[in-house]
């Protein structure tokens, strides 16, 4: 019995900044955060969005009759959890009444919490085929002002059912994966911005890359002309062609220009967004589904996850009968299309509005924000969440 994703939906907050007015505004050249970093745009979180908001916005856009009455998982992935023992599950859970007979937790390993997500559920549902689990990777990717990541913020988060028999991509089990202790981006809890030593993360991505790559092919005899696409965790599109090119000399000509153009169309999307944490290589897979003609049913899809701090992990995934969505696809042009470009005045105010760590009530307006879950602020130290459609 094949299992996999049956359904996958994002959402991205209202607001964008273009690459190349912040690179004007930071005295850099605009190609280096066009082609170097190779971001075009990226979303900008209000302050009335958070990671339990945008899951919710994201999710709601695939749960129905059906799939609410066979949902009794939710894995909620994140490291911009907002608070430090409930889940943003449980809150999810409510907002899209869903069963309370359902198990929801949140599970954490920087970018990698969705990734956990989706193996367990894939495991849970080839368990229990009559059953479906909800997965979330949902987060504010946050560096700071005139900080070196602030090129490779943004935010939002993808929802993806798994069951049985589904209609997008099946996972047959096999994976590869390696974790090591190691420094190369955090957050402390004292403060809503992370920590990163870029140049180090880079270098160990690629190495977990080809680590767990060749890892894979020894369990499985595959190899890389069996690949249709590999598309990989990306905090910026840059980030996976590095881990694409250490790999390429082991393809012929032909599947070096496969792999390239399909990595082009996998990272459409990220490249208008930005980083998403757990959520980016997931919107790869959708960016690709969505965009990438050459794709057929059956075609393999390598996929490579990666959380700093760090866990590694390559799967692979089977094209199957219903990846392509006309009315999805013009769902996510109408969300993207339709966001409001920020100057950058206006962006480092609203990055500035984010709600610090402190004790106390807060009241926020949420008169500005379109969408249908919003934070309205924190009341006796209880988040307060709307659902006002
Ligand atoms: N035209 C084209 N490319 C240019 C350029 C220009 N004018 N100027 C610079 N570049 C290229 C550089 O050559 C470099 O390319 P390379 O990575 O292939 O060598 C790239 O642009 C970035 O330049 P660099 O000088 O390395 O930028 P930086 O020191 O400002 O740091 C990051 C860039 C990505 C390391 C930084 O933004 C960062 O740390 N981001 C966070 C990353 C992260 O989250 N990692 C952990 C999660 S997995």
């Amino acid at each position: 019995m094949k299992v996999g994703i049956d359904a996958i939906s994002f959402y991205t907050p209202a607001m964008y900044l273009s690459m190349e007015q912040l690179a004007k505004a930071r005295n850099e050249d605009p190609n280096k955060y066009l082609i170097g970093i190779g971001q075009q745009e990226q979303s900008v979180v209000p302050n009335t969005q958070d990671v339990v908001t945008m899951a919710a916005n994201a999710a709601e856009q695939i749960i129905n009759d059906d799939n609410r009455a066979k949902i009794d998982l939710v894995i909620f992935g994140t490291e911009s959890g907002i608070d430090n023992s409930k889940s943003a599950a449980i809150y999810l859970q409510t907002l899209l009444e869903l069963s309370p007979r359902t198990r929801a937790f949140e599970t954490k390993q920087a970018c990698y919490g969705a990734t956990a997500g989706l193996q367990m559920a894939r495991d849970y549902v080839q368990l229990h085929p009559d059953k479906q689990a909800l997965v979330i990777g949902a987060d504010v990717a946050r560096y700071g002002l005139n900080t070196p990541g602030e090129v490779t913020q943004g935010g939002g988060a993808v929802a993806m059912i798994v069951s049985a028999n589904p209609r997008i991509i099946s996972f047959d089990g096999n994976s590869a994966f390696y974790s090591k202790d190691i420094m190369d981006f955090w957050r402390p809890l004292h403060t809503t911005e992370a920590i990163v030593d870029g140049h180090y993360s880079n270098d160990v991505y690629v190495n977990f890359f080809k680590e767990t790559w060749n890892q894979y092919q020894q369990i499985t005899d595959l190899s890389i002309a069996d690949l249709s696409a590999m598309i990989f965790h990306l905090p910026y599109p840059k980030m996976g062609i590095k881990g694409l090119r250490a790999v390429l000399p082991e393809a012929t000509p032909d599947k070096q220009a496969e792999l390239k153009t399909a990595f082009s169309f996998g990272s459409m999307y990220n490249k208008r967004v930005g980083n998403l944490y757990t959520g980016s290589l997931y919107l790869s897979l959708l960016s690709l589904i969505d965009n990438d003609d050459h794709l057929k049913v059956g075609d393999t899809v390598g996929l490579f996850s990666y959380g700093s701090g760090a866990q590694g992990e390559f799967f692979t995934g089977q094209v199957e009968a219903g990846f392509f969505d006309a009315n999805r696809k013009q769902r996510m042009q109408t969300m993207l299309n339709s966001r409001r470009q920020l100057s950058v005045p206006e962006y480092e105010s609203i990055f500035n509005s984010w709600p610090k760590i402190k004790a106390g009530d807060l009241i926020l307006s949420v008169s500005d924000d379109d969408a249908k879950f919003v934070f309205a602020g924190v009341k006796d130290d209880q988040r307060q969440y709307l659902n006002r459609k």
